[in-house]
């Protein structure tokens, strides 16, 4: 495996003020220095829809699709809507899942996390995008598990990470996840 490691990331959400893009600007702001991070705004991929996908996919698939391909792992920032994973996180995950002889996804060394306003820190999110694993052949990063509640209190108004705790946190996210991605890699 080559030295440098390239991550892609996205966050499922597409609002101005996203915790979770705020949490992503963090993940990327605490990675050690010869880390590569690729992050991928999804606002261009559209709903999954089978008629369009195949070799006419629009574009902003394909090039998420070869963003992905091209990463050593995958960093998942989910927001939780009515208990699981959000519709863009899972639109992304599915355009990305397919076709099944050439997937992205596939033994893809993975993280999920997310931020959410409340007290359960996309406890439900997480677990919904976990679930996945069998038919996306995601490699999950076990621990840490990283579940922002109550982000409002966590970031500024310029969307910078404040809670000391949180950025510790980051810290030990990144050495799990490099080890697990070296090692799943191999
Ligand atoms: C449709 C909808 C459903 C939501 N459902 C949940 C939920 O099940 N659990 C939760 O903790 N927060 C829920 N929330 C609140 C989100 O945690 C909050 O909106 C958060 O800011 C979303 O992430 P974002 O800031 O990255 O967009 C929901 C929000 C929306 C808009």
């Amino acid at each position: 495996m080559a030295d440098q490691l390239t991550f892609a990331a996205f966050a499922g959400s597409l609002r101005a003020g996203s915790y979770n893009r705020m949490l992503l600007n963090a993940v990327v702001k605490a990675a050690p220095s010869d880390v590569r991070i690729d992050v991928i705004d999804v606002h261009d991929v559209p709903l999954y829809n089978m008629d369009i996908d195949g070799d006419k996919s629009p574009e902003p698939v394909k090039r998420l699709r070869e963003r992905i391909k091209a990463a050593n792992g995958l960093i998942i920032v989910t927001p939780e809507h009515n208990y699981a994973m959000s519709g863009v996180t899972k639109t992304v995950i599915e355009w990305a899942s397919r076709p099944p002889e050439d997937p992205s996804l596939d033994l893809k060394p993975a993280a999920v996390m997310g931020a959410a306003t409340g007290g359960f820190g996309t406890v439900r999110a997480q677990a919904n995008v976990r679930q996945t694993a069998p038919e996306t052949g995601l490699l999950f990063l076990q621990d840490p598990e990283i579940r922002v509640s109550f982000a409002q209190k966590k970031f500024n108004e310029a969307g910078e990470l404040t809670d000391e705790d949180l950025k510790k946190q980051l810290g030990t996210f990144w050495t799990a996840m490099i080890a697990w991605t070296r090692k799943m890699g191999r």
